[in-house]
């Protein structure tokens, strides 16, 4: 028996019928606003459901293949959760060692095996493109949980979720992103994302050798949303809306040296937030290292692990959507 939803985006008769049936998701680019909102609508089906009763079965009989390459708490959990929450059941690689993998399978090889067990495939993989590869070849939906310096686009759908949670709209937002904006993955699909709303203005704070790649700004000029450079985060706190802060990649660095000229280069402390609006958001992936210190989370404007929750959400939204089910 499927469950409903009070606001009526859950479900449909006919799995094919759903335009989101059978659709990959590899890029942020692929999405109108349109598609943004209803998956946030949908994530916001699924966190009502969840908070009246833990779950539903509208994915029963599904199995989704998570295969990870590179580490993950946040994305791989979350990930499991959504299937487990909404009945299905998961085949978990997170160790590529005990897999074929190991002895030199390919990902497309790897991706038409997962297809022929599962419904859906998740993939993270520090190749730029990967994702798209295991498209290409595993008949199932496949969903980028990452693919190195990349793209994160079901992270910036929770991203954005979780603004929309947080302050009601997207549209006329300051956002002020902070750290490794050449390495971080996440900030090269938020950015992109973010172009689709009304009014949005964009600050960038990190070192020159950790800029926003080209075609980022590049595309996100494009979209018409204004884009500045500024060296520290307290000279644009009060104007910022959201500030979203990134750990320093230290795996994406040459060289230790590299790395430690830029460890540390900004930390996020109370003192930062004086003069910050009352409805500021401070945002961040995860896993931080010290870009936020530990005295801030008790600020009720950190909402950095409700973001790990809306990231459930997100991703319960996403699985239901790939695989018809709404
Ligand atoms: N935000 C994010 O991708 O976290 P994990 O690396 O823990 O999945």
């Amino acid at each position: 028996m499927r469950m409903t939803s009070g606001s009526g985006h859950l479900p449909m008769g006919d799995d094919k019928a759903s335009p989101w049936y059978g659709r990959h998701i590899l890029s942020v680019s692929q999405f109108t606003r349109e598609d943004v909102d209803h998956v946030h609508d949908v994530a916001a089906d699924m966190q009502e459901i969840v908070q009246r009763t833990g779950g539903c079965d509208l994915l029963n009989g599904k199995i989704l293949a998570s295969i990870f390459y590179e580490p993950s708490t946040r994305t791989s959990c979350s990930f499991m959760a959504a299937m487990q929450r909404l009945g299905g059941q998961v085949i978990p690689i997170n160790e590529v060692r005990s897999s074929s993998v190991a002895k030199g399978e390919s990902i497309a090889d790897t991706a038409i095996t997962l297809g022929c067990y599962a419904d859906v495939m998740v993939i993270r993989n520090p190749t730029v493109g990967s994702a798209a590869i295991a498209a290409a070849n595993a008949g199932i939906p496949v969903l980028n949980a990452g693919d190195g310096v990349g793209e994160h686009p079901t992270q910036a759908l929770l991203d954005t979720f979780t603004i929309r949670q947080e302050l009601g709209h997207l549209d006329g937002l300051a956002v002020t992103l902070v750290g490794d904006l050449k390495n971080g993955r996440t900030v090269h699909s938020l950015a992109r994302l973010l172009a689709l709303y009304d009014d949005v203005r964009l600050t960038y704070v990190a070192p020159d050798s950790l800029q926003m790649p080209q075609d980022v700004v590049d595309q996100v000029a494009a979209a018409g949303v204004p884009q500045e450079r500024c060296a520290q985060p307290d000279q644009v706190i009060a104007d910022t809306d959201v500030l979203y802060v990134t750990r320093i990649q230290q795996e994406r660095f040459s060289t230790p040296e590299e790395y430690e000229q830029v460890k540390g280069v900004y930390i996020i402390t109370p003192e930062t937030l004086r003069g910050a609006k009352d409805d500021l958001v401070v945002m961040h992936p995860l896993p931080r290292v010290n870009e936020i210190a530990e005295e801030v989370d008790a600020d009720p404007r950190a909402a950095y692990f409700r973001q790990m929750e809306y990231g459930m959400y997100v991703r319960m939204a996403l699985l239901a959507l790939v695989l018809g089910r709404v």
